[in-house]
């Protein structure tokens, strides 16, 4: 049930939209400086400016404020791909204002965003598990094919990560030592195992010069109104927290994890909040299984569910060491590195520079990996202790 200004809206985004945003990428592609944006191609620029607002203005004037959730949901992603766009052409620029040039777009965002209770911009949702597709087409900012490549390959590993956290969340009812909690571990291992497979297919496939200076830049932070909104990224789904929590990977007591889930929490989709809420009111698995490990160590159910346990720990940690040693490393360090410095600070699409952003990002893959480290604290001596529980009735 969607009304008529939205369906021209959503029509345009995947339409003409898509093809200015191409026909802006191929100029600024062959250029000798490809970051080099500002003041190239302003006939397209103001034509992508020009058809967007009428479709502001078009949405605004009907005032629709009684749609279903995910029409408005849907409309607030297109209007946050369009804000997207213009801050990717240089058309507004967070670090050069105090408020977005586009307040009429702003203003409907941030109505529509609050009455949805979620961030006033489009989130990764919006161009993955949300994103309907159209006789076999998805919503995407270009017609590029790196763009494609990144979105799928992106949306089959949440909705792996997503049936991982399902399996999991079965758990805590059951217990650590029921012979159903063996198929559920089962399960979350092949789901992870599904997201690895996934994620080598995407660093396989996709180009990283095209990635870095055609996909990745309409992914960065930008003002609704006043405030600065960070850029989505691939992680603003519950599902990943769900198994960092439910495992006891990362606690939600941790001061550094603490901060990362509450800073999320308006760029997941409401029902993605409550799961986090949920699984943070939850004790870890981790914990069932140490305390099993005093009592119960030579129990058969024991050792078949804590070794499936630790398999779904590594497997978890595997994806996690995947997404910094492999996608973050080839497709933004690396790049980074020949990227003249004028343009760094536009690198991340959180917003933070790049240097405290790959320590961030260092920081949860070492707590999935459960590493050793003096200076933060890991489940490093929890696994141990249960490795060490399943090798003394080997012996
Ligand atoms: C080319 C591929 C990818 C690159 C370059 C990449 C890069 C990044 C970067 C730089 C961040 C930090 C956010 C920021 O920029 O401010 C991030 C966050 C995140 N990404 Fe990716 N990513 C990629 C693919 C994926 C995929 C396939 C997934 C799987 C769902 C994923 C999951 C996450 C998650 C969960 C976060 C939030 C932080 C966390 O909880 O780990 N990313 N990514």
């Amino acid at each position: 049930m969607s009304t008529i200004a939205s369906d021209k809206f959503d029509q345009w985004i995947r339409t003409d939209f898509r093809t200015l945003n191409t026909a802006l990428e191929e100029i600024y592609f062959v250029q000798e400086d490809r970051a080099a944006v500002e003041g190239v191609g302003s006939g397209l620029k103001a034509d992508l400016v020009a058809e967007g607002e009428a479709h502001v203005e078009a949405l605004l004037a009907e005032g629709d404020t009684h749609q279903p959730f995910e029409t408005a949901f849907n409309t607030l992603g297109n209007l946050g791909l369009f804000m997207a766009a213009l801050r990717r052409h240089e058309l507004t620029n967070p670090d050069k204002e105090t408020e977005s040039p586009f307040k009429r777009c702003s203003a409907l965002c941030l109505r529509i965003a609050s009455s949805l209770g979620v961030a006033p911009r489009f989130v990764s949702p919006h161009l993955s598990a949300n994103n309907y597709a159209i006789n076999g087409v998805q919503k995407a900012f270009t017609h590029l094919p790196d763009e494609t490549i990144f979105n799928d390959y992106n949306l089959y590993s949440i909705l792996y990560f997503k049936r991982a956290a399902e399996a999991l969340m079965h758990i805590p009812a059951l217990g650590v030592s029921a012979s159903a909690t063996a198929m559920m571990l089962k399960e979350a291992k092949y789901a992870l195992d599904q997201v690895a497979h996934y994620n080598k297919i995407l660093f396989d496939k996709l180009d990283v010069t095209r990635f870095f200076y055609s996909v990745r830049p309409y992914f960065k932070s930008h003002r609704v109104g006043k405030i600065v909104y960070r850029g989505a990224n691939a992680g603003d789904f519950a599902g990943i927290n769900q198994i960092d929590l439910l495992l006891g990977l990362c606690r939600g007591d941790d001061l550094f994890y603490g901060n990362i889930l509450a800073e999320k929490m308006q760029y997941m989709r409401p029902e993605d909040q409550r799961d986090v809420q949920r699984t943070l009111r939850i004790p870890p698995l981790m914990d069932g299984f140490v305390e099993a490990a005093e009592r119960h160590a030579d129990t058969d159910w024991f050792q078949e569910n804590c070794k499936l346990f630790l398999d779904v720990c590594t497997a978890h940690g595997r994806t996690a060491a995947q997404h910094q040693n492999m996608l973050v490393e080839k497709y933004i360090k690396k790049p980074a590195v020949t990227m003249e410095t004028k343009h760094l600070k536009q690198v991340t699409a959180s917003g933070p520079p790049l240097g405290e952003l790959l320590n961030t990002l260092t920081h949860l893959r070492d707590l999935r990996i459960a590493a050793p480290r003096d200076d933060i604290q890991t489940a490093y001596n929890q696994i141990n202790q249960l490795k060490a529980a399943l090798a003394v009735h080997e012996i």
